[in-house]
């Protein structure tokens, strides 16, 4: 009845999805970037051993062992000496990039999983395409149970899927902006190519698109390229990024994008395909899940009230400062509609010392090395290239992107890491990339998950508190 929403970058990692997961309901690891996120461990030590336990139950040990070579630090970095830099993904993937990124997905399914028999789930964004395939494939290798799959239409994911059962090669088209007739634009993607030894058919994941609007259920319904196997309605006052309205209306007084009644989803029509949907956005309260079910949802997905409770992978001071914020009363969340290159609404808690701050903001030099939420374009030459709004303004124009498209754009790639408790360190340790908090308009809520007295919450306080409005 409960999903916990997948949360990047690492928010939900591993350990909050597993104790969700063991409690009965689905854990859902955020996907995106765990090929950095997994470098960065290892380039910290790896002080628990996870990691190495992880790496050791990957099929191919050579692989594996690669990997490790390549980031592990024995002891963890000096503080001050920068990560290392990771290819970027691009239409095709440099080998040693897909071993990590395939390595990484494994890794954190295979420890979510570990020592229960519960369904772990993995959540991407189909916006951030290049990685999408080794990704999935990795995850599987795990076992993973259930992909979702928001920002975008993902049309091909179920196909990628039933290829993967049998190891079989799949296939993805890369959107590209200014693309004509002939073309290549498939990413493509052999496990053979990688497999050192046969392994037998995987699980086949279910997959669950998280969609805010019946055009697009019945869209995904009626040309998918396989089996839909539910949805995730998700609303706007959702954390993350959010649908953009359907209107092109004005933005609010504040700033913010403004919902009206056509982004409303009408559950009536919801219910007649027989799939069954969860609820997002603002489903943290007791009450609500009982008026989801009896609106014929099987359960609601939450996000926000997980992402501040002692499992999640939110760093401490973050955490404990917005938590000390809400208790205040002084939690504000703004939903910013250019802060990410992605071009969606993407919801921003306000916190000092992070780039919410417009001073922390405009003091960062604009340096894209990251570079998941760049898009792919034709350039004059008919070559895939790629391009991102937070880049370097003359970088960006030289790629024939608009001025305009620039203003208010945030590297949420490097300060999503950072919020993860990776944040890159430049110029001799001179600078440090601060963090971005994301969340939902139920922020100012979760004061209701602690016990009088106390001032943190666990993954189990959240579940108890929201199945206590069940009537039976
Ligand atoms: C910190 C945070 C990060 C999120 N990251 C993602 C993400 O990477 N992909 C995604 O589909 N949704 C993401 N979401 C949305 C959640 O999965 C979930 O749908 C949403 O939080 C539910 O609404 P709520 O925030 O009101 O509980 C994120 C939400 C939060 C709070």
């Amino acid at each position: 009845m409960i999903i916990q929403g997948g949360m990047s970058v690492a928010v939900s990692n591993w350990r909050l999805a597993q104790t969700v997961s063991r409690l009965g309901h689905l854990g859902v690891i955020g996907g995106t970037a765990l090929d950095m996120v997994t470098a960065r461990r290892l380039e910290d030590g790896d002080p628990d051993g996870d990691m190495r336990r992880a790496f050791d139950a990957f099929p191919f040990r050579a692989m594996a062992e690669r990997v490790w070579n390549t980031y592990y630090v024995s002891g963890g970095k000096a503080p001050d000496a920068p990560y290392a830099r990771v290819p970027i993904h691009g239409r095709e993937c440099p080998r040693p990039l897909a071993e990590l990124c395939l390595v990484a997905n494994f890794a954190e399914v295979f420890l979510a999983r570990e020592g229960h028999t519960n369904p772990v789930g993995i959540n991407y964004l189909e916006k951030i395409q290049t990685p999408h395939l080794i990704s999935i494939y990795g995850a599987m290798l795990a076992g993973v149970s259930y992909v979702l799959m928001g920002a975008g239409i993902p049309l091909k994911i179920p196909g990628v899927l039933d290829a993967f059962v049998n190891h079989e090669p799949a296939s993805y088209p890369l959107y590209v902006v200014g693309a004509q007739d002939g073309d290549d634009t498939t990413m493509r993607f052999t496990p053979r190519e990688f497999m050192e030894h046969d392994l037998p058919p995987l699980e086949r994941p279910r997959f669950l698109p998280i969609i805010a609007s019946n055009t697009l259920a019945v869209t995904m319904l009626k040309k998918a390229n396989g089996k839909v196997d539910g949805f995730i309605i998700e609303g706007p006052t959702a954390g993350g990024h959010n649908a953009p309205p359907r209107g092109k209306g004005p933005l609010s007084e504040s700033g913010e994008p403004v919902y009206g009644e056509r982004d409303r989803v009408d559950l009536d029509k919801m219910r007649e395909p027989g799939v069954p949907f969860w609820l997002a956005g603002g489903y943290g309260t007791p009450d609500v899940l009982q008026q989801a079910l009896d609106a014929g949802a099987a359960g609601i997905q939450v996000g926000t009230a997980f992402a501040y409770c002692v499992e999640s992978g939110l760093r401490d001071d973050y955490k404990q400062a917005v938590l000390a914020k809400v208790a205040r009363g002084e939690a504000c969340v703004f939903t910013d509609p250019v802060a990410s290159p992605s071009g969606f609404p993407f919801k921003v808690v306000q916190l000092e010392g992070t780039i919410s701050e417009e001073a922390v903001y405009l003091a960062r030099p604009r340096i894209c090395d990251l570079g998941y939420l760049r898009e792919a374009y034709r350039t004059p030459d008919g070559e895939i290239d790629f391009r991102c709004p937070s880049e370097p303004v003359s970088v960006y124009l030289s790629k024939g992107g608009k001025t305009e498209t620039t203003a208010g754009r945030k590297c949420i790639c490097n300060a999503l890491i950072a919020t993860a408790g990776g944040p890159q360190t430049r110029s001799q340790g001179r600078l440090l990339e601060a963090g971005i908090i994301t969340s939902g308009d139920d922020l100012t809520g979760i004061g209701r998950f602690m016990h009088p007295g106390s001032t943190a919450y666990t993954a189990a306080d959240v579940i108890r508190t929201l199945l206590s409005g069940l009537r039976d």
